[in-house]
């Protein structure tokens, strides 16, 4: 659903325009799987956007068509303009799984992207240790995966992508198995992060109030076949501090609306025998 404000395809950074996908059955005589149905919106330039709804709604899957894993079977999904046609290099993409290499140290992990953008030594290095030292980590350069703990991790897997600087960011639950202290502290790093180059974001979440803390905007989707059922503007005041999100005015009225949207979604999908 789109709000009243008009946006055009020209000051699009990532536009989905009718898009519908299909996934072929597995097992003999099994029908196609719709994952999403007529899924249209858009997101300008700096927006930072979450995408909340049911298991199976089709999130990951929105995700995977802008990074060019997958194609639709119907509609567009269109990168500043350009429909998306084979792997989608220039999106950074942040799954759930912080996917570090084992066998590379943290600065070594942080590096990665920018060695294989042929950034020169000394000026890799400087910037892995910028944005080392903007996430708390300066002093475990040195350290391998293995030494780090689980919200170390997914800060190292967040700032491997964030230090790429590409225009657009796709992240899916990126916080997802952590406890809820490091969440909202991974949550005010990513803000202030956010906030340096103001990429474009599509935020994957289950936890309401970390996209109102987070986002811009958030899309609720049915449950499946995911379309969007609702496209919410969260006018919050910025900066903001998901430490005490809950007390700005208006956060809990949004917060009922959310939720009040998305159980519906959650009891017909599990009426179906979705969970
Ligand atoms: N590669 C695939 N092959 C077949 N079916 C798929 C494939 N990927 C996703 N699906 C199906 O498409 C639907 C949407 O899946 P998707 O992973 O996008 O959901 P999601 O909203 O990300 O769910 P979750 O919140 O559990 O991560 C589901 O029914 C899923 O089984
Ligand atoms: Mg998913």
């Amino acid at each position: 659903m789109q709000t009243a404000e008009s946006r055009t395809e020209m000051t699009s950074a990532v536009r989905f325009d009718h898009v519908y996908k299909a996934f072929v059955g597995r097992g003999r005589g099994s029908d196609a799987v719709l994952a999403l149905q007529d899924v249209t919106f858009d997101a300008k330039p700096g927006e930072f956007i979450s995408l909340v709804g049911p298991s199976g709604c089709g999130k990951s899957t929105c995700l995977n068509l802008l990074a060019g894993l997958s194609s639709p079977s119907d509609g567009t999904v269109a990168h500043h303009g350009a429909p998306v046609r084979g792997i989608n290099t220039s999106v950074g993409y942040i799954t759930q799984d912080d996917n570090l290499l084992p066998w590379r140290s943290l600065r070594g992990n942080v590096e990665l992207s920018l060695e294989l953008q042929g950034v020169e030594r000394h000026e890799r290095r400087r910037r892995a240790d910028d944005f080392i030292h903007l996430v708390g980590l300066t002093g475990f350069e040195d350290h391998y995966p293995h030494e780090l703990s689980g919200g170390m991790r997914k800060r190292a897997g967040i700032i491997r992508t964030l230090v790429y600087e590409s225009a657009v960011v796709l992240m899916d639950e990126p916080f997802g198995p952590l406890d809820a202290q490091t969440r909202v502290i991974l949550q005010a790093e990513l803000l202030k992060l956010w906030e340096r180059s103001r990429p474009t974001v599509l935020f994957v979440t289950h936890d309401l109030v970390e996209a109102i803390a987070l986002s811009d905007r958030i899309l609720v989707f049915t449950s499946n076949p995911g379309t969007i059922k609702r496209d919410y503007r969260v006018d919050l005041p910025r900066p903001r501090d998901p430490f005490r999100i809950h007390e700005t005015p208006g956060f809990s009225e949004l917060h009922d609306a959310l939720w009040a949207d998305i159980r519906v979604e959650i009891e017909s999908s599990r009426g179906r025998g979705v969970t």
